[in-house]
C-alpha cells in the first residue's frame, strides 16, 4: 500500500515509524513531514493545511490511505474534501471534528449526552464572565473557544488573574466565548480510541504532563512528556472509560448525524476513580503518541483501513509488555517566545536498541539539525519497568544538548516509584 501521512511533528514522526513496520505499506509519504521523518518517508513540500494541494498529491501519487496527523485540516475539512474526491483517508469529518475546534460546543455537547465533566458556564462578554467568576469559589479554569494546542486555558488560583486573563482575552477581537469551569483535583489520563461509528479498540492508555516546569509548575503546554502504561488506569477504570464516555461520544455523535471515524482522544481526569471528560481531540496525541505506538505491536494499517472502510467490529491489540517513557526537549523561551535557529548537538550519537528519538521542530541544514520549533525532541526509551524506561531516556539525552533547552526531569516518576 501507498501511504501519506500529512503533519510534521512528534506525532507523525512516531506515526511513520509505526507504519513503516508494516508488511503492507510498500510506500510511505508525509507531508511535509520533518529531519527525522524524512529517515522514513518521502516528505512533500506541502502545509499539512493546503488541502487542494494534499488532494493533487493523492491522486497523483494514487495513495491508499492518508492519515491525518494535526487537528488544523481536519477542522478545515480535509476529510470532507478527499471523501467528496473519494481518495481514501482517516479522521473524522468537519462536522466531527468540532469536538476539539470548540470547546464550548464541546461542553454543550457533554452535557447533552450526560457525559461526566466539570461544571462550567460559558460567557460572551467581559462582564458576564467576571459576574459568573465571582460567584465561584477558586480556583477556576479559564478556557478559550477555538483551537490553541493546549495553551488556551489558565487554571486561576486569585483574582488578580481571574481579572488579568479576562481582560487580555476580551481586549482582542478573536474572543467570542469562553468557558469558566470549575476545577477539578485528580489525575489525568489520556484515553485514545480507534473509532469507526460505533465500532471502535482502545490503545494503551498514556499520562501526559502538560506544565512545563518539574512537578507540575509552570505554564500549561502541549505537552512535555508521556508515558504507558499507567498503573492508575485498572481494567475497572478503563471499563468506566469505555462505558461512561467514549461509548456515550461516539453514540452521541451518530444521534447527531455526525458520526466519527478517526482517533478519538478523550483527555480525562480521574477523580476518585471516575473518569471526568476535560477535553476531547480528534488526532492522536503530541506526545502520547510517542510513548504509545512503540509498544504496538499490531499492525497498525488494517486497523485504520478498516476504520475508513466502515468494518472496524472489535479488533483485540497486541501490546508489548514493557513500559515506555517520552521526554519532551523543548526550545528555549517555549511555550511563549520561542527562539529557533539554536544548533543541535549530539543527534549522531548512537543510542540503544530500545531508545527512539522523535523529531517535531527540528530543522535540518546541511549536515546539521537546529531547533526550528517549541518542542523540537522526543525522546522515547522501552524498559521492563516504566523506572528502567525512565532511566533508558534520561541517559539518552544525556547525548544531546543545544543553548537554552528545556525538559522536565520528572516525566514518569510519579508513578515509577509506586510501580514494580
Ligand atoms: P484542555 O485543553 O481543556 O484539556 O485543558 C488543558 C489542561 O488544563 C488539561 O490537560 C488540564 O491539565 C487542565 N484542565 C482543564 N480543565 C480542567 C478542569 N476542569 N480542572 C482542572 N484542570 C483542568
Ligand atoms: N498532549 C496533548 C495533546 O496532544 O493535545
Amino acid at each position: 500500500m501507498r501511504i501519506l501521512v500529512i503533519g510534521g511533528g512528534g506525532r507523525e514522526h512516531a506515526i511513520c515509524r509505526a507504519l513503516r513496520r508494516s508488511p503492507l505499506v510498500t510506500a510511505l509519504y508525509c507531508a511535509p513531514g520533518n529531519g527525522g521523518i524524512a529517515e522514513l518517508a518521502t516528505c512533500l513540500p506541502l502545509a499539512a493545511t493546503d488541502i487542494a494541494g494534499l488532494a493533487d498529491a493523492a491522486r497523483h501519487e494514487r495513495f491508499d490511505l492518508t492519515v491525518v496527523g494535526p487537528e488544523a485540516p481536519l477542522a478545515a475539512g480535509i476529510v470532507d474534501h478527499f471523501t467528496a474526491e473519494k481518495l481514501p483517508i482517516f479522521g473524522p469529518t468537519r462536522a466531527s471534528a468540532q469536538l476539539e475546534a470548540s470547546k464550548v460546543a464541546t461542553k454543550t455537547f457533554l452535557q447533552r449526552h450526560g457525559i461526566p465533566t466539570a461544571r462550567a458556564a460559558v460567557a460572551t462578554t467581559y462582564d458576564d464572565a467576571i459576574a459568573h467568576a465571582r460567584s465561584q469559589p477558586l480556583p477556576l479554569v479559564l478556557k478559550q473557544d477555538g483551537l490553541a494546542a493546549g495553551k488556551g486555558v489558565v487554571i486561576a488560583t486569585q483574582w488578580p488573574d481571574v481579572e488579568a486573563t479576562l481582560q487580555q482575552w476580551f481586549r482582542s477581537a478573536d474572543t467570542q466565548a469562553i468557558l469558566i469551569e470549575e476545577c477539578l483535583v485528580g489525575e489525568e489520563l489520556s484515553c485514545i480510541a480507534i473509532a469507526s461509528g460505533s465500532d471502535y479498540v482502545l490503545l494503551a492508555p498514556a499520562q501526559d504532563h502538560k506544565r512545563l516546569g518539574d512537578g507540575d509548575t509552570g505554564p500549561n503546554t502541549g505537552g512535555m512528556g508521556a508515558y504507558s502504561p499507567v498503573g492508575l488506569a485498572t481494567p475497572t477504570l478503563l471499563e468506566r472509560v469505555r462505558r461512561c464516555v467514549i461509548e456515550p461520544t461516539l453514540h452521541g455523535l451518530i444521534a447527531e448525524g455526525r458520526p466519527f471515524t478517526g482517533f478519538l482522544y478523550a483527555g480525562l481526569m480521574i477523580v476518585d476513580g471516575n473518569p471526568y471528560a476535560l477535553e476531547f481531540n480528534v488526532r492522536l496525541g503530541d506526545p502520547e503518541t510517542q510513548a504509545i505506538l512503540p509498544r504496538l505491536q499490531t499492525d497498525l494499517v488494517p486497523l485504520l483501513v478498516a476504520a475508513t472502510e466502515a468494518r472496524l467490529g472489535t479488533p483485540t491489540l497486541q501490546w508489548d509488555r514493557r513500559s515506555s517513557v517520552c521526554v519532551v526537549m523543548a526550545a528555549a523561551g517555549y511555550p511563549s517566545d520561542v527562539r529557533t535557529g539554536d544548533i543541535i548537538h549530539g543527534l549522531d550519537t548512537p543510542q540503544s536498541a530500545d531508545v527512539t528519538v522523535f523529531h517535531a521542530g527540528t530543522e535540518r541544514r546541511g549536515d546539521t539539525y537546529r531547533t526550528g520549533g517549541g518542542r523540537v525532541l522526543g525522546v522515547t526509551a522501552l524498559g521492563h519497568d516504566l523506572a528502567a524506561a525512565r532511566r533508558s531516556a534520561y541517559a539518552a539525552i544525556q547525548h544531546i544538548t543545544w543553548n537554552g533547552m528545556q525538559y522536565r526531569r520528572d516525566i514518569g516518576a510519579a508513578r515509577a516509584n509506586t510501580l514494580t
